[in-house]
């Protein structure tokens, strides 16, 4: 069964590993914190600060409460829904990257034993290093 229709994760399963962060102290910190950037969300209980396997899912996390915030200064006149703006702004290096990280065991469809198989393969790939407690 789907978790809010979005992902397979239930509340208790952990998002990050390093740190032993489960969904649910996640979602509730965005609730409560309303974080204006997923790197935020590292103030709870330090939540991808080791490895860096779970920031995408942070990310997705931290997008599905909080939305998307662009500050002012990455806010211009180009950004008004023009096609043309956009296809300028790509080709000058100006858009954002994208949110989704289409890496196997990060996909919103990923279940989580998926998701914990991918962040065993990514830490035996030598992609990250978790911290020494974990
Ligand atoms: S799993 Fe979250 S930082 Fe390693």
């Amino acid at each position: 069964m789907d978790y809010n229709g979005i992902m397979a994760f239930k509340p208790d399963d952990t998002i990050c590993f390093c740190f032993h962060v489960p969904l649910r102290k996640i979602e509730a910190f965005c609730r409560i914190e309303k974080p204006t950037a997923a790197s935020q969300i590292s103030d709870c209980l330090s939540a991808g600060t080791g490895c860096g396997w779970c920031r995408p899912m942070l990310k997705k996390i931290h997008l599905r409460i909080c939305g998307s915030h662009d500050p002012w200064w990455r806010q211009s006149p180009a950004d008004n829904n023009s096609a043309s703006n956009t296809a300028e702004n790509s080709a000058a290096g100006l858009t954002h990257p994208p949110a989704d990280d289409s890496r196997p065991g990060r996909t919103d469809d990923t279940d989580p034993a998926q998701y914990a198989r991918g962040r065993r393969a990514y830490i035996a790939a030598g992609e990250g290093k978790p911290p020494e407690q974990a």
